[in-house]
């Protein structure tokens, strides 16, 4: 025992001199090098600031400390509680006023606000509606008194429904009520993912009647454009069905047509807003579909890529992935163009899930496998290491859309976000809203919220800004001359922007 200590005593004694020699203390300039290099490899590490970017850095670093320091932080929260908070930040307001780019991964179904479906659409003539037995409604537009439908037998036109009920202001709340997730008891009301699907589907089918119909689609789509450069977001591309669209007297147009009037309508909002640079579609179909329906639509996105060529970007397939079908299960109809020896472009949804080593979960390596020119979502990207480094390798940006990755209750504390592992090594990425509609945002603006003060955290910088709105024209599915002119438009935006805000 004795000899134990003294031997103890004996080598722990010159390490203990050693020590206060050196303080142990590693080196601080090495720990500086060390700091800026990890800096350097997040996304927008690299990006230089100017003088008066660097003012304008050093004022949000200075709101995000007092955010991150109050009693409630926002991307801690439900989204829809969070709201009214987020509407009050400094931060939020200038990342309205900051030029975002474009918007890349967003759902046509849910383009424009509610507000507007319901105060406005719902109030033209002719509008029928109908309650379902599962607690949904329908809505068309008719000439005449509509025949009934499995899933509707009574149709009543809202003219008269709305005379009846009297209190139009609380019909309005119930019909708003129908059309998205928003409600003011989240948890209460979605306690698990298959609750919060079912009413996203729901939302889906019962929007369908008022945009399907042809006159309001354009106004929609128009409204759609609108509300994104409100945001100042200057490019969309849209996910979209091509559902079948409707006249007043029932005469149906074919996807043809839906692609002419989409392009019809950005031209006149261009013409009326020159600093707003286009958009495209993404052709989607639902993962519900077999084989053979999949492989008809994949034919079919090949032969209205080549006519309309500036309009459709590709194909994707959309819907739940943890109930749908995965990419392996469609790979006879995937590698139809391969097989063709043509090419469509592919921006696949993959990875949106938490069920890790699942055949879902494979979705992303697929997605890669069968040449995806970006990855919607991926949220599942952050621990496929090989699937990770060929996105990375490949230039294949992830769209992330914090919100919708939270409201479908993926994650609850956006600072616990896996995009936080991919921002921190800046992996090829983009911010994108998914469906504004359902989830009460409008733009861009409230996602790069969530991605720049809770993913991001203290150290996304203006530098990140920079970059993430860089990347949505970087990684659109533009040809190149028009990426430049993009990115010149972007640039003339971003330099009045921090004039105005350094
Ligand atoms: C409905 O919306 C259209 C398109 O935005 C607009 O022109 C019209 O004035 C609106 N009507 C009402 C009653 O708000
Ligand atoms: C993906 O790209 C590689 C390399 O260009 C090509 O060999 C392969 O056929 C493509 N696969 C599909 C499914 O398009
Ligand atoms: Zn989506």
């Amino acid at each position: 025992m004795l000899i134990s200590i003294c031997r103890a005593v004996v080598t722990c004694l010159p390490l203990l001199w050693l020590a206060s020699v050196t303080d142990g203390v590693p080196d601080p300039a090495k720990r500086e090098l060390l700091m800026r290099e990890e800096t350097f490899r997040q996304t927008g590490g690299g990006v230089a600031l100017t003088a008066a970017e660097q003012k304008l850095d050093a004022h949000l670093r200075g709101l995000k400390e007092k955010e991150m320091a109050a009693a409630q932080f926002p991307p801690a929260m439900h989204f829809f509680k969070a709201k009214p908070l987020i509407q009050k930040s400094p931060i939020f307001k200038l990342l309205q006023q900051m030029p975002k780019g474009g918007a890349l991964h967003v759902h046509s179904s849910s383009l424009v606000s509610v507000e507007w479906l319901v105060k406005n659409v719902t109030y033209r003539p002719h509008c029928y509606i109908c309650f379902t037995w599962d607690n949904s409604v329908r809505f068309l537009f008719s000439d005449r008194q509509p025949f009934p439908r499995w899933d509707c037998f009574y149709w009543q036109l809202l003219e008269t429904l709305r005379a009846k009920i009297g209190d139009a202001a609380g019909f309005d709340n119930s019909l708003i009520q129908h059309l998205t997730l928003v409600t003011v008891d989240p948890d209460g009301e979605y306690p698990s993912q298959d609750v919060v699907w079912e009413k996203f589907e729901k939302v889906f089918i019962a929007t369908a009647g008022l945009i399907t119909h042809a006159p309001v689609l354009r106004e929609y789509l128009y409204k759609g454009l609108a509300e994104l450069h409100l945001d100042n977001v200057m490019y969309l591309e849209l996910r979209s069905g091509l559902s079948r669209t409707y006249e007043l007297d029932g005469t149906v147009h074919d996807k043809a047509w839906i692609l002419k009037t989409f392009q019809e309508v950005t031209k006149k909002f261009k013409a009326g807003h020159p600093d707003f640079l286009g958009a495209r579609i993404i052709i989607s179909v639902h993962r519900a579909l077999e084989v053979p329906a999949v492989k008809a639509a994949v034919k079919e996105a090949i032969q209205l890529q080549k006519e309309f060529p500036d309009v459709v970007a590709g194909f994707d397939l959309v819907g739940r992935e943890d109930s749908g079908r995965n990419l392996w299960y469609f790979r006879e109809a995937l590698s139809l163009p391969a097989d063709l020896g043509v090419t469509l472009p592919y921006f696949f949804h993959a990875g949106e899930t938490d069920s890790e080593g699942t055949d879902v979960d494979q979705n992303i390596l697929d997605a890669l496998l069968f040449n995806t020119t970006r990855i919607g979502h991926g949220y599942a990207l952050a621990h496929h290491p090989l699937a990770k480094e060929m996105s990375r390798k490949r230039n294949v940006a992830v769209e992330l859309c914090p919100i919708s990755n939270q409201v479908l209750k993926l994650v609850s504390d956006l600072r616990n976000h896996p995009a936080a592992v991919l921002m921190s090594e800046g992996h090829p990425m983009v911010i994108s809203s998914d469906d504004p509609s359902l989830f009460g945002t409008t733009g861009l603006s409230y996602d790069f919220y969530e991605a720049f003060v809770g993913i991001g955290g203290l150290k996304a910088n203006l530098g990140t800004l920079k970059e993430l709105s860089v990347n949505s024209i970087r990684y659109s599915s533009l040809p190149a001359h028009l990426k430049e002119a993009g990115y010149a438009m972007w640039k003339r935006k971003w330099d009045a922007f921090i004039s105005a805000h350094s």
